[in-house]
Formats: C-alpha cells, sequence, structure tokens
C-alpha cells in the first residue's frame, strides 16, 4: 500500500454506532490514562477474573525482555473457559456450533453438531482424564496436533491445557516435511490428527501426511487418530497408532478431573510462525497474561454481549484461531462457529449462508477473502440477510481501502463497527483497533485506528523516536502487554535479536512498516523484513529459498514478494540452476510442486524465473531489494554495494521475456 493515496481524512460514523462514538481526543485521553500506569490498569481487568491464587506481582520486568505476567498467581485456562462459565450459569448455553462441508441437493449443511458449555466440559474432562490416566501424559509436554476444524480438537485442546500440557497446533495444509520439522522442535510424543478431512468436496488424507513426518521423528510414540470421514483404508502401525474412539470407550461419561494449577506464566501453547531465517520460531504463550488481554480486547473490540454469534473464518492453525476461535469467544461465555471446507464450496456464499443460518452478530475474517469475494461479485451476498451482523473486521494483512469500502457496503450495510485489527502470532492479542465495546472513534477504510489503552505503540524511526504524522517508520511497543510472547521455544537468544534488538534503546519490533496521520491513527503498510504475507499467510522468503535449493536441479535462489490484486502478494522465485540442467517449462512446475511438498500449498511461488546470477552484495548477500525493484519497475535505489552489475541486466532480462510470452499468449 502507498502510503499517499491512504484516505487520512476520511471519517465515518456508522449510524447505530452514534452514541458510543468519541472525539478522538477524548479517546486519546483515555488511552493516555491507562498508560500512567500499564500495570495497574491491567491488574484492574485482571480481577474480574477468578484465579486459583492471586498475583503477588502484576509485573516482573527485572530480566528484560522476558517480562512475566501475573508473577505468583495460579490458574488453568480450561477452568477460565469451562468451569467458570458453568458457574456463571451458561451450562446449557450453546458454546461452539460446527458445521461440517458435506451438503444435501438443497445445499444445506448435512451435519451439524451444537455442543452447549456442558457438553464442551465434560467432553474436556473425559479427553483430560485419557491423556492422563492411558497415556500418562504430564504437565509441561508438548502435544502436536494436526487436525481439521472439528469439535474434537476444541475439547482435545482444552483437555491438554486441563492436565497442564501445552500443545503445539500444526496447520492442517502445512506438508508432511514441515509438520515433522515443528513436531522436532517440540520434541512430541503425542500427536493428534484425524483420517482426513472434507475441503472443496474432496477429502485429504490427514492421517497420511502424519505417517510420512513421523518417519523423521524418533520422540513420537503415540498417534491418536480422529475419525472424521471414516476412511477404512488408512495405514495403522500397532502400538503407536490409536483411535481416538477406542480410547475413550471406557472412558465413564461424567469423569471430573480437576483442573491443574498452573502457574500464570507457565507455558499454555507454542505456534510456529515464520521469520527471515529457513527456521520456523517456535512462539510460547503463558496463561494468565494471555487470558487476561483476551478477555479485554473480546470486550473492547468485539464488544461481546451474551446473545451474540461470533464466527471468525480463521483455521485453529494460526494464532487468530487460538486467541479469537478458541480460548477468546469462550472466556467471555459466546457462542461461536465453526466449519468445515472453504469459503466458496459448494458455491461463492457459504459464509454468507452461514451468517443468515444462525443470525451470526460478529463476524471476523481476512482482506484476502473480501478480495476474493469482490471477485465473485454481490449477488452471492444479496441472496442472504446479513441484517443481524453489527461488528465485522479483518486481520492478517493491510486491507486496501478499496476492498474495505466494498465490504463495508455489501456486508455491513453501511452499519457496522468494521476495522482492520493489527496484532501478530507474538503479541497473542490485538494491540491496535477500533474498540467499539470501549468507545468508538470514528471509522477511516483501511485505517488499524489507534492502539488499544494499555498499549504504548508507535510508529519511530531507526533511533527509536517516533516518527511525525505522514512520515513512514517502524512499528513498536514499547512497554510489556499480557499476551505477549515469553520467548522463543529453545531459544532465547534469537527471542532477544528478533523482537528486542533493533534499536539503540529497548523497543518491541513488530517487523511492519507504518504511518502515523495527524488524527495518530496508525496505518500499518506491511512487513519491513523479508517476510511475505501471502492471503494473510505469514511466510519468510528464507523458508522458500531453502526449500528450492534442496531440488537437484537449483544452485541458487532467491524469492521475493510481488503484489497480487487478491492474495496481497505472491511469492516470485528467480533460481540459479546447476550444470546440468536446462531452464524449461516442465522444470518450473517441477520446482512449484516440490516447493507445495516441501512448506505447503501457501509457499508455491506464483513465478519462476531462471537467470545465470543472481544481484549480490560483495559479501555475498543475495540483494532481494534490487530484484523487487525490477518486478515492480521501480528505480534501483542504492547499488553502490552491488558486486555485479550485470546480474541486475540478468533478472531484468528474465522477467522482461517472461512478459513478452504472456504479451504473446
Ligand atoms: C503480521 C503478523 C495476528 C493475526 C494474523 C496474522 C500483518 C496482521 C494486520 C492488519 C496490517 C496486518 C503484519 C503483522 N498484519 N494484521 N490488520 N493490518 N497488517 O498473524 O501470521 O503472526 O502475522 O501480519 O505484517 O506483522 P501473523
Amino acid at each position: 500500500m502507498s502510503e499517499t493515496a491512504l484516505p487520512f481524512n476520511e471519517k465515518i460514523i456508522p449510524p447505530s454506532w452514534r452514541d458510543r462514538t468519541v472525539d478522538i481526543e477524548e479517546f486519546k485521553r483515555l488511552r493516555e490514562e491507562s498508560l500512567k500506569n500499564i500495570e495497574e490498569f491491567w491488574a484492574k481487568i485482571a480481577e474480574e477474573l477468578p484465579w486459583f491464587k492471586k498475583w503477588d506481582k502484576v509485573l516482573d520486568a527485572s530480566n528484560p525482555p522476558f517480562y512475566k505476567w501475573f508473577v505468583g498467581a495460579e490458574t488453568n485456562m480450561s477452568y477460565l473457559c469451562l468451569d467458570w462459565q458453568l458457574q456463571q450459569g451458561r451450562k446449557n448455553k450453546v458454546a461452539l456450533i460446527w458445521e461440517g462441508e458435506p451438503v444435501n441437493e438443497k445445499g444445506e449443511p448435512t451435519e451439524v453438531r451444537k455442543l452447549t458449555y456442558y457438553d464442551l466440559w465434560r467432553e474436556t474432562n473425559r479427553i483430560a482424564y485419557m491423556l492422563k490416566n492411558k497415556l500418562g501424559v504430564r504437565k509441561g509436554e508438548i502435544i502436536t496436533f494436526y487436525c481439521p476444524m472439528i469439535p474434537e480438537l476444541a475439547a482435545f485442546l482444552l483437555a491438554t491445557a486441563r492436565i497442564g500440557a501445552a500443545h503445539s497446533v500444526v496447520f492442517s495444509g502445512f506438508s508432511s516435511q514441515a509438520l515433522a520439522e515443528r513436531i522436532k522442535d517440540a520434541e512430541s510424543r503425542i500427536v493428534v490428527t484425524a483420517d482426513g478431512m472434507y475441503r472443496r468436496g474432496k477429502i485429504l488424507r490427514l492421517k497420511d501426511v502424519v505417517d510420512e513426518a513421523v518417519k523423521q521423528c524418533p520422540t513420537v510414540e503415540k498417534v491418536i487418530v480422529i475419525r472424521r470421514v471414516g476412511l477404512d483404508d488408512i495405514n495403522v502401525v500397532k502400538g503407536r497408532d490409536l483411535f481416538f474412539d477406542e480410547l475413550m470407550e471406557d472412558v465413564p461419561k461424567n469423569v471430573y478431573v480437576e483442573p491443574e494449577r498452573m502457574k500464570s506464566d507457565d507455558m499454555l501453547f507454542i505456534l510456529y510462525t515464520s521469520g527471515t531465517t529457513g527456521k520456523p520460531k517456535g512462539i510460547v504463550h503463558d496463561i494468565g497474561g494471555y487470558a487476561v488481554g483476551l478477555y479485554a480486547t473480546m470486550k473492547w473490540i468485539f464488544d461481546v454481549r451474551d446473545d451474540d454469534i461470533f464466527f471468525n473464518t480463521a483455521d485453529i492453525g494460526w494464532i487468530t484461531g487460538h486467541s479469537y476461535n478458541l480460548y477468546g469467544p469462550l472466556l467471555t461465555g459466546l457462542t461461536f462457529i465453526w466449519y468445515e471446507g472453504a469459503p466458496d464450496y459448494p458455491a461463492p456464499d457459504r459464509w454468507w449462508s452461514i451468517i443468515e443460518r444462525y443470525g451470526v452478530t460478529i463476524f471476523y475474517t481476512s482482506p484476502t477473502a473480501i478480495r476474493m469475494f469482490m471477485r465473485y461479485g454481490e449477488d452471492w451476498i444479496k441472496k442472504h440477510d446479513l441484517s443481524t451482523l453489527r461488528i465485522a473486521h479483518t486481520v492478517g494483512e493491510p486491507i486496501n481501502p478499496e476492498a474495505w469500502r466494498w465490504y463495508f457496503k455489501n456486508l455491513c450495510n453501511e452499519d457496522c463497527a468494521a476495522s482492520s485489527t493489527w496484532w501478530m502470532t507474538e503479541t497473542g492479542i490485538i494491540m491496535i483497533s477500533h474498540t467499539p465495546g470501549l468507545k468508538l472513534i470514528p471509522l477511516k477504510p483501511g485505517t488499524n485506528a489507534m492502539p488499544i489503552p494499555g498499549v504504548d505503540a508507535d510508529v519511530v524511526n531507526e533511533k527509536g523516536e517516533p516518527c511525525p504524522p505522514g512520515v513512514k517508520g517502524y512499528l513498536v511497543i514499547r512497554t510489556p502487554w499480557p499476551g505477549m510472547l515469553l520467548t522463543i521455544y529453545k531459544d532465547p537468544e534469537r527471542y532477544i535479536k528478533t523482537y528486542w534488538s533493533k534499536f539503540p534503546i529497548l523497543l518491541y519490533y513488530s517487523g511492519d512498516f507504518a504511518v502515523k496521520d495527524q488524527d495518530g491513527y496508525i496505518w500499518v503498510l506491511g512487513r519491513a523484513d523479508e517476510v511475505l504475507k501471502v492471503a494473510g499467510h505469514r511466510i519468510g522468503t528464507a523458508e522458500i529459498e531453502s526449500a528450492l535449493v534442496q531440488h537437484p536441479a537449483v544452485a541458487e535462489a532467491a524469492v521475493v514478494g510481488k503484489p497480487d490484486p487478491v492474495k496481497g502478494e505472491v511469492p516470485v522465485a528467480f533460481v540459479v540452476l546447476r550444470q546440468g540442467y536446462n531452464p524449461s517449462p516442465d522444470l518450473v512446475k517441477e520446482l512449484k510442486v516440490w516447493v507445495r511438498k516441501s512448506i505447503g500449498p501457501v509457499a508455491e511461488p506464483a513465478e519462476i524465473y531462471f537467470v545465470t546470477k543472481l544481484p549480490k552484495t560483495r559479501s555475498g548477500k543475495i540483494m532481494r531489494r534490487l530484484i523487487k525493484a525490477v518486478l515492480l519497475a521501480q528505480p534501483l535505489g542504492d547499488v553502490s554495494t552491488l558486486e555485479d552489475e550485470a546480474s541486475v541486466e540478468e533478472v531484468k532480462r528474465a522477467y522482461e521475456e517472461f512478459k513478452k510470452l504472456l504479451e504473446g499468449q
């Protein structure tokens, strides 16, 4: 997004929200008040949750950047999400509405399950019992999950938390190789999966992927298989593979497993995400701080009420799925929806039919999805009654003003609180957004609005000093916040280096570029590092490069992001071949499949170009910046460190040839 084209001055107040809307100065005062003493501020919110034992200290900042929240406090996430909800009278309230993909001839789902808070509590207790007593799962051990969005998974994750174990959920679209890497890093003894799942009318065989991955993982002792589709031809390794239904057969229907008393700063989960090296980072999250941060943001940003129906389209494989499609909704006692399948199958109105069917009031999705639906046209939306919606936020990447305007008109009927919520896997909770549940400041198409109360985010220059309005800089967070990552699993050095070392003063560095406008609204522009956001999914260029160079034909590879009208950006690869290999369309295809198999579909390069050399610095670093400039037909900028100028010409040549080819088609 170009910062000059942003609508800094456009202010929109949705009619139904007039009473909640405040002027910008008033909101700023409210925020500044919260920042005067963040410990006091967050402690007050923490008081709203029940604790087994209260904290001795709100924030331990004695060893920065290893911050600890609610030190000395004892709690349990499954207790907060379930037992506490039962205590508040939600026993018979539906917690999870689940819809499978298969439909009948009328296009209606043939499999719908509704689990009340009591159902979920029971199932969680039974699984907790099984994990503890049959598999000997211990406090602190990490269980890896490679599962579709099914109710069993929700109960499994809560059961894991109940007995004090931690989870690592790996997105079910990742390849066996990517899965293996994550299982190995987490040293999981147990992997939970399903036989398969439905997607776009096909069955994806998840257990086969796990079999392939586990071959490389000596720590794995047990693989638990949930029968989702009922495949009768899956491979079963005796002594290792256990079927979930069989494991549960003799578990009493009404067992109670006491929630483990966990320290607030114990690990709830790790979630792997991409960075600037080839190795994914295991982001570690705590329990107490995370619960408090989620509870507050659910209220402020989603303005949750007891009769809401909450529909977040994110998969559990991403942080949005963890925070706002499981723990957040449960902590606030909501009814929320999970669906199996894809947004545009059997038709591009799957989501709109879900919104209509259940009367969804709060909707959360990605800009990529919005842009995809723009292409399908408004008619698919018009077929459905979406008038129940009152909140519709997006997440994952910047939303271009045009896409925002389109959904504000067509989904929101110009009367929803509609914000682009900025946060990351690392932040755990939303950091920058409109806060309609608290006070609403006017909307602007494409903005992220202001940091929420208690969060000191800003846009700064290389020295860490605030940038004046209109000047692009780095997005940082000055002070710790509840929900923040504790560290990178088994790599505290990398934690310090990646997030806390960019500036001469101690600031959390997000890796994003941003700009503030004259009103103090923040507009996140995109990544400042070598990380791509492909359809909102985060993928490091180094990961794709390292997959490419493992192919026998590839000597060197450079991957850059290229703007894409739907996906935001897509990976494009420039490849130097080894001797004996020649460029060919077949090799392009082969390399694309190779990357897809080594990482997953999100990483597949949209285009691959063969070159004889890559632009590098004299010290041998690939200058991706120059490659990108060629792709975007932009000025090359500073080339003084370039080792061989002919290499840029080489990139240009390869790209020009391709464009000619396209024009000739
Ligand atoms: C990166 C984090 C946290 C949920 C999903 C993504 C980008 C996220 C926005 C937004 C502009 C955004 C940033 C950030 N991003 N939300 N509303 N506007 N950019 O989590 O995979 O950890 O990626 O996503 O670049 O650094 P993630």
